[in-house]
């Protein structure tokens, strides 16, 4: 599909008013993106985990009105916040093209997470995601008559319009985005993976070690920018093309082992990106590192197949099977939690991706 696809042609501009409401996870990457093009277009395919537990929830109401601006109230967890408006009003500006009603409504957003506010996980996913979705409910409430596959997609596309990886928040439980050798793949939007997955990778556990939940030095949009002209990104761009490759098998074998392997490495080589970057950063912290060579002892001393991985901060997501969830967590009470701000983490584990909330 095309970006002219998913532009809303007519529309029943006699609507008043009306809310809709959306609950949509957070996701963590196995393959990274980092790097993009104009328009939010990835430089290299990346797939993910769909969360369950971390998940923003957001009721969008909408009333006609006469101006035409762009006009939206934003509460965060019950209050008025001015801090994300930025964020929404560039959001309306870039998917505007597609959805020619924004100008007509007031939006009165009401979101709020369930994980705790500013612990450093990405927040920006389930979010971007949820708005997005919620504009796709008032599309069907304005008469548009969509496939459950052309909402998701076009969600999906909105979605990547807001934040990226927030286009790998709409299904579950693993997803794809970006151009890769499977036909189906697209750099506009994500989709659900569709090969073979072997059982050792059903209820796939995530816990989140928080080890910093301060405001990172540099974000995410800054980072990718740093791509540009970085001496390795052609071979990490090509990197990651292999290692989705690689993974695809994994998952369809369920060899644990190569899993673990494909998706540390991919951890490291996005801190690798970030510190080879001019200027140069770190987002890791002194715990991070404990975390993760406390990982590979207990890996090595217990036959386990408990891995690491990182997105762009310092906090560890600790993924595992299923059947080590009682031995990982007891090791992680024990060893790992001292690690964390306040001893904070939180236990999630692989999801099928947001939810309409009735009325
Ligand atoms: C390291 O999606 O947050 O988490 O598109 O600028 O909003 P923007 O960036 P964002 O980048 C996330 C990068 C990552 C890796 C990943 O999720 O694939």
């Amino acid at each position: 599909m095309k970006a002219e696809d998913f532009i809303l042609k007519n529309y029943n501009s006699s609507v008043e008013s009306g809310s809709v409401k959306w609950e949509s996870p957070s996701n963590i990457a196995l393959i990274k993106y980092w790097g993009k093009k104009e328009n939010q277009i990835p430089e290299n395919p990346s797939i993910s985990f769909t969360l369950s537990n971390c998940k923003t929830i957001t009721k969008l109401t909408y009333t006609k009105k006469e101006t035409k601006d762009f006009s939206f109230d934003l509460y965060f967890e019950g209050k008025q916040n001015e801090a994300f408006k930025p964020k929404i009003q560039t959001f309306f500006e870039r998917i505007e093209t597609y959805v020619p009603f924004l100008r007509d409504y007031h939006f009165k957003i009401e979101t709020s997470n369930t994980f705790p506010h500013s612990s450093g996980i990405a927040s920006s996913a389930s979010g971007m995601s949820a708005l997005a979705l919620c504009l796709m409910s008032i599309e069907v409430d304005l008469g548009a008559d969509y496939t459950s596959e052309y909402f998701n997609k076009k969600a999906s596309f909105l979605a990547r319009l807001g934040s990226g990886s927030a286009c790998r928040s709409i299904e579950g439980e693993l997803v794809v985005w970006g151009q890769n050798e499977s036909a189906e793949s697209s750099d506009l939007y994500g989709i659900k993976f569709d090969g073979e997955v072997h059982s050792n990778f059903n209820n796939y556990q995530d816990t989140i070690l928080l080890v910093d939940k301060g405001e990172k030095q540099v974000s995410s949009t800054v980072g990718h920018k740093l791509m540009y002209g970085h001496p390795f990104a052609q071979q990490r761009f090509a990197q990651a093309h292999e290692n989705l490759a690689k993974l695809k098998a994994v998952l369809a074998s369920g060899d644990l082992q190569s899993f673990v392997k494909i998706v540390e490495s991919e951890a490291l080589t996005l801190h690798a990106m970030m510190m080879t970057s001019m200027p140069y950063f770190i987002l890791m912290k002194p715990n991070t590192l404990e975390i993760i060579n406390k990982i590979w002892k207990h890996r090595e001393e217990n036959n386990s197949n408990v891995c690491f991985t990182l997105d762009a901060g310092a906090n560890v997501h600790v993924l595992y099977p299923e059947n080590e969830k009682e031995s990982v967590l007891n090791f992680i009470k024990k060893e790992l939690a001292v690690f964390c701000q306040n001893g904070h983490f939180i236990t999630d584990v692989v999801g099928k991706g947001a939810q309409l909330i009735k009325k």
